[in-house]
């Protein structure tokens, strides 16, 4: 495999080699810093006793799953040293040599632990500007066996995202207007798929012609993103693509996902995200996709159905099944979720 990693640290690398040049449609306009504030979820007040507080955390939830499709998540619980450390052990696991590396090549679109470049290298015509490691850690847990100290370390963090990950779906059940378990047991959510994803992007001698990750919506229920401080992350909002960047410290960027597009009938629209590419400094994000169990065939709740919003709205399809297509191919803006649509 030849990784971007390799090839950004080439000497005298000044141009990028043609397979990697991304063209963006030349009617988009660039991005832009957002003209709202992009909402903000305090957890704290989404898990609370005190049913006022959490009633106000839902409607603030409900805005903003309708209007963004992307939120912020503060007062999580999750330690600042635990999502520092998971930033650093992942690091060090691209640091790694490209000998040790190789023992974690993807073969298969749900292999445990697959380590790859650009999107779907055996599918991409144009190639994107990151690596990644993507590792299965719920219902089983995996792990590549290094670095050193890694295992401890993800697996404290898949637990702690995993509580995050349950409080959003609760609240989510609540704010579709259903009991708040609702989701839990609909989607078999204690059984349920979380992908750690690693998403490394070096350096770029030409950023504007390259794409770190192009137009896409993620194929779960939600994702929770943190990266190393350095922006790339773009939402689009409105049908403009806008800048994720002046959020919280030690927040979670949490973005909804096609699963929960098709389980809530629609109301709750996937976001297409996109991660750009610069020339000084290597970007590594952390991601975790939380979806329902393999097994689990979603469809929209029966109680956000009626006649006019009919259950025919999608092919319905075990979500494994969902996974591998969405994973198997090319990946174009909502190209996966389009392809159920009826
Ligand atoms: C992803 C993704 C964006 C980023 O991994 O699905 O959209 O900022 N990542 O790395
Ligand atoms: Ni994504």
């Amino acid at each position: 495999m030849n990784s971007v990693k390799a090839l950004a640290e080439s000497p005298d690398l000044n141009f990028i080699p043609s397979k990697y040049a991304y063209s963006t449609n030349s009617t988009e306009l660039p991005a832009s810093d957002p003209q709202d504030l992009i909402p903000t979820i305090d957890f704290s007040l989404l898990t609370s006793n005190d049913p006022d507080l959490r009633s106000q955390m839902i409607q603030e939830l409900d805005y903003a799953c309708k209007d963004w499709g992307f939120f912020q998540v503060i007062n999580h619980g999750v330690p600042e040293t635990l999502m520092n450390t998971i930033i650093e052990k992942s690091k060090d696991f691209f640091s790694l040599t490209d000998e040790e590396k190789k023992d974690y090549e993807e073969k298969d679109v749900l292999d445990p632990i697959r380590y790859g470049t650009s999107f779907n290298s055996k599918k991409d015509k144009v190639f994107y500007w990151r690596d990644f490691l993507k590792v299965i850690v719920h219902p089983e847990f995996n792990c590549p066996d290094k670095p050193e100290g890694f295992r401890e370390v993800l697996l404290e963090y898949s637990k702690r995202t995993r509580e995050v990950a349950k409080g959003l779906v609760n609240g989510i059940s609540s704010s579709l207007g259903l009991d708040q378990s609702y989701v839990q047991k609909a989607l078999k959510f204690e059984s349920g798929l979380q992908i750690f994803v690693i998403n490394f992007y070096p350096p770029c001698p030409q950023p504007n012609l390259a794409m770190g990750l192009p137009p896409h919506s993620d194929h779960g229920l939600f994702t929770l993103l943190i990266n190393n401080g350095v922006d790339g992350l773009q939402i689009k909002h409105k049908g403009k693509w806008v800048n994720v960047n002046n959020t919280y410290p030690n927040s979670f960027l949490v973005n909804t996902g096609d699963q929960l597009e098709i389980f809530s009938n629609g109301k709750y629209k996937s976001v297409e995200h996109r991660a750009v590419v610069n020339d000084l400094v290597p970007r590594i994000s952390v991601v975790v996709v939380n979806g329902p169990s393999l097994e689990a065939v979603v469809s929209p709740a029966s109680a956000l159905v009626d006649d006019e919003k009919c259950p025919g709205a999608f092919v319905l399809m075990k979500y494994k099944e969902y996974l591998e297509m969405q994973q198997g191919n090319q990946i174009v803006g909502k190209t996966a979720l389009d392809r159920i649509r009826v």
